[in-house]
């Protein structure tokens, strides 16, 4: 496994590859979400590549981008244990050069922006969609595998990809959970004993609600209610509705229904998200 900074030399491996090549897009601190989705793309492609780059043009002024855990060695060991050729670790120097604030963006329509994470989040995705899009120009990958736990980020990177013909397949991965439901999430490293413990209760939401759907409830308003009952210690930002092929809001559940919490637990502060298919 080769560990490359800059992209002469990503170049140079990348010409010297034979076969498919698989693209894992990550912000590293690597745990078994991540594992999963490497693990799909060397079961599918003759070379994987991780890369593995905190993308400061998708934080926000006020967000967590200096404290975002970086472990580069340990997440080396993940990715060779599991198989990885490349990982690409840049610099923001080497991506952006010395001004990130004048770069040529990709902009997701507006339909796709204005609810959810990107209503919070003003241009997080168009930062999310850039660094895509130079990341797979660079590899030339031919898949790049994405977890569901960031749905709208998938249903985005999805339309980027048919909007602007990239000729690369976007793989879809189910959500990987600890034991007890929680969604694996590199910011589950901010959590304290007591933040985890109220983190719980977002998965507890949206499993009760995919029970009440089960049992004949179809209304989402019954449904918000009982998922805010479920998460009264935590400051619940969004409880969402939205079909899984338009991302338009729903009011009543339907087989194409996939509903999204984002919410923050009290004691550090971290914002969380997860999703569930009703
Ligand atoms: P990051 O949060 O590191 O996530 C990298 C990939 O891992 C994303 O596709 C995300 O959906 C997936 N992932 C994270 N937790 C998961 C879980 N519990 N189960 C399954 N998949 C999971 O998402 C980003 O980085 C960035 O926005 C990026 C796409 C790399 C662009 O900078």
């Amino acid at each position: 496994m080769k560990i490359i900074d800059n992209i002469a030399e990503l170049k140079k491996e990348i010409a010297l590859l034979n076969g498919s090549v698989g693209l894992v897009p990550t912000m590293g601190a690597l745990h078994n979400g991540h594992k999963s989705l490497i693990n799909k793309s060397v079961s599918e492609n003759k070379n994987t590549i991780v890369s593995i780059f905190v993308n400061p043009i998708q934080f926000g002024a006020n967000e967590d981008l200096d404290k975002y855990p970086r472990q580069l060695q340990e997440d080396a060991k993940l990715c060779e244990s599991a198989g990885v050729n490349i990982i690409f670790a840049p610099k923001v120097s080497e991506m952006y050069g010395d001004d990130k604030n004048n770069l040529t963006l990709i902009c997701p329509p507006y339909f796709a922006v204005d609810k959810l994470c990107g209503k919070s989040r003003p241009g997080h995705f168009d930062g999310v969609c850039s660094v895509v899009a130079k990341l797979f120009n660079l590899t030339k990958a031919n898949k790049a595998y994405f977890g569901q736990k960031d749905a709208q980020q998938l249903f985005i990177i999805q339309k980027m990809v048919r909007d602007l013909n990239f000729d690369i397949e976007i793989i879809p991965c189910p959500i990987v959970r600890e034991f007890d439901n929680l969604a694996l999430s590199s910011r589950n490293q901010y959590l304290s004993t007591k933040d985890r413990a109220d983190a719980l209760n977002i998965s507890k939401a949206l499993f009760n609600a995919k029970k009440m759907v089960g049992e004949g409830i179809k209304q989402t308003r019954a449904i918000i209610d009982a998922s805010l009952k479920i998460m009264e210690n935590l400051d619940v930002e969004y409880i969402e509705f939205v079909d899984k092929y338009t991302f338009e809001f729903q009011q009543e559940v339907n087989e194409n229904t996939i509903m999204l919490i984002a919410a923050r637990v009290q004691d550090s502060n971290t914002r969380l998200i997860d999703n569930i298919n009703l």
